[in-house]
């Protein structure tokens, strides 16, 4: 189907060891995971990331179930979080929260690199807090993250988009210029300066870049309140040695977000550079019928993260085979059943010939798998009691005692 596709052994080592690192890193900042359903009533994402953008207007997988009600593929998870907290209750626990989650996400974009209809996001949200020291510190945590990806070359841009009180002043001074400029804007930009002007500043079209570029910038309009929280996020971000870039038009395409905005890109990923989203969402909690519950949360798009941590040759698959084992005549069998379960349980990766086989043709398969060291078991081996180490790569060999194999292994492993 377009805009989805099949992911293969060749890469899936890959995401899982990115998935990894993410469980890992998540956990050292304490975050624990949550999982919600794929499907969820339409509103939900209607009410959250807004009636007026293009995530709900044009780019939702959504139908009616058989009992008419109108159910949608998540096209993102952040309102599902919040759903969930205010569902379980999660905030008579008491203090923050700190979720995450990994997963699919759908929607009907126009397929290109880096762009599918299906694709994958690992997301994280702390509900709880608007301390602006949540904000730093998340953004610390992606960058570590981003470290032990293997991903160095990045930009993190960041904004500020006020909070009701102040963007709705922002609003009016933007409405009053959008007026004056509108009519030299796309037909989307017409529409939105008068049902939500904000959205104007994500407008693609080349034309109107200039335009754009000229507007009242929403920085310029914060309340005290803001700007406060802004000069804090920004004051921490210099404390951890962390560069950003503030990025005024960083207003981000759903409508739920309140204060810090931003978005990391990769000069390695053409037209969808974006590899990563997010930013503060102060009123989603109460906009879905909770309490009121300051947010701020990231989604990576996985998709997009890979395809970078792969051109800047960062972490690798890791699951070249360790050991392949070959065996040779019925009298090896047992011998070399016995290897195998030893070596599995010392978690090695093994492979081996499932029937009897020619040493040559065994250790041409060892290679075709791209084995780092096979064991030999012939019958000189079961008549001296040592079996054959051969080491695929060096093409060195030596004798090892069956129960000592796995030890050697590990221990030449670790030296490389
Ligand atoms: P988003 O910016 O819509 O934010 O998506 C986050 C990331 O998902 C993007 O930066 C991009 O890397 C990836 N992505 C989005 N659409 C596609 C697509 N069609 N194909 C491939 N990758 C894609 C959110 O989803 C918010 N829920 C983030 C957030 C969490 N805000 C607060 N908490």
């Amino acid at each position: 189907m377009k805009g989805t596709r099949d992911l293969l052994p060749a890469e899936t080592g890959l995401w899982q060891r990115v998935e990894d690192e993410a469980r890992r890193v998540f956990a050292a900042y304490n975050f624990r995971e949550i999982r919600t359903p794929i499907l969820e009533p339409t509103f939900l994402f209607a009410r959250s990331v807004g009636a007026d953008t293009d995530i709900v207007t044009k780019e939702m997988y959504t139908f009616e179930d058989r009992d008419n009600e109108s159910l949608t593929l998540r096209p993102e998870a952040t309102a599902s979080v919040v759903r969930a907290y205010i569902e379980h209750g999660m905030f008579n626990q008491g203090g923050i929260q700190k979720l995450y989650y990994l997963g699919p996400m759908f929607r009907r974009e126009r397929p290109q690199k880096g762009r599918y209809r299906q694709f994958y996001q690992i997301g994280a949200e702390v509900l709880g807090s608007d301390h602006p020291t949540i904000d730093a510190e998340f953004l610390e945590m992606l960058v570590l993250l981003l470290g032990r990806v293997g991903l160095t070359e990045y930009n993190l841009l960041l904004n500020s988009v006020g909070c009701p009180k102040c963007r709705a002043e922002y609003l009016k001074v933007l409405r009053q210029e959008l007026e004056r400029v509108k009519e030299k804007m796309c037909g989307d930009c017409q529409r939105r300066a008068g049902t939500n002007p904000l959205r104007v500043l994500d407008c693609k079209v080349e034309a109107d870049q200039s335009i754009i570029e000229k507007l009242p910038r929403i920085l310029e309009h914060l309340c005290p309140e803001c700007r406060q929280h802004f000069d804090c996020v920004t004051g921490e971000l210099q404390q951890r040695g962390i560069p950003y870039q503030i990025t005024p038009r960083l207003v981000r395409g759903l409508d739920y977000y309140t204060r810090t905005t931003f978005e990391m890109t990769s000069n390695v990923l053409g037209a969808q550079n974006a590899f990563l989203g997010g930013g503060r969402y102060d009123g989603l909690a109460e906009i879905l019928g909770g309490p009121p519950t300051p947010g701020f949360g990231v989604a990576i798009g996985e998709d997009r993260l890979l395809l970078a941590v792969q051109q800047a040759a960062g972490l690798s698959a890791g699951d070249a085979l360790d050991v392949f084992v070959a065996w040779m005549g019925d009298a090896a069998h047992e011998p070399a059943t016995q290897l195998l379960r030893a070596l599995r349980r010392e978690g090695l990766r093994v492979e081996s010939n499932y029937e009897p086989a020619k040493l040559k043709k065994s250790l041409g398969v060892a290679n075709r798998l791209g084995a780092r060291f096979a064991v030999i078991i012939g019958e000189g081996e079961l008549a001296s009691g040592r079996f054959q180490l051969k080491d695929m790569t060096a093409g060195q060999q030596e004798e090892v005692e069956p129960a000592r194999v796995a030890a050697v292994v590990k221990e030449k492993l670790q030296k490389g």
